[in-house]
């Protein structure tokens, strides 16, 4: 079984994963750390030289080559559900799991030190800035977001809810 866990940009798709992942005994995939791997170069540096579109190209590859994949977690990007049909791939092909947050709390957990800079959608974002770019992408990406298997409340999210909410799905 393959569980796909998306949300937006700090929601804790990768803190979750990882340790549900470890909990479980099962493999644990992030994406933006395996599309740095074979690119040779941090996302922001794909984003600069190759750009956006790009990236979704390799992203909506990457995803496809987990087909065959022993049961995991996969921690998608923010973007991964919107591109190139990729929602609609991972509900055939898997569970989808969506961390939901509140454009204010996202706000509050990017502006922590280096959370922002590593991710080239927000890296030049004042606070004003960032505030207004979360809830018009939230708003966007909501219809995509929505099409989860399961929608948690990443605020009330515990190293028990795989078990509680995802596994007797
Ligand atoms: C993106 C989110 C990032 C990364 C890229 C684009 C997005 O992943 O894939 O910077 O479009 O929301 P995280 O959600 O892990 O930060």
């Amino acid at each position: 079984m393959l569980f796909f866990l998306i949300g937006f940009m700090g929601s804790g798709k990768s803190h979750w994963g990882k340790l549900w992942a470890a909990e479980y005994k099962i493999g644990f995939i992030d994406m933006d750390a395996e599309i740095e791997i074979a690119e040779r170069k941090t996302v922001s540096e794909i984003f600069d030289s190759k750009g956006e579109e790009y990236f979704r190209s390799v992203e909506a590859e990457l995803l496809r080559s987990y087909v065959d994949l022993d049961s995991s977690i996969i921690a998608c990007g923010g973007g991964t559900p919107c591109f190139h049909k990729n929602m609609k791939w991972m509900n055939d092909h898997g569970l989808t799991i969506y961390l939901s947050a509140t454009p204010e709390e996202i706000l509050r957990r990017l502006m922590k030190a280096q959370q922002q800079n590593q991710r080239p959608l927000i890296s030049k974002l004042n606070q004003a800035e960032l505030l207004f770019f979360i809830q018009k992408k939230m708003k966007e990406r909501e219809p995509f977001y929505g099409q989860a298997n399961i929608i948690l409340d990443s605020f009330s999210v515990t190293e028990h809810t795989f078990e509680e909410k995802v596994l007797p799905y």
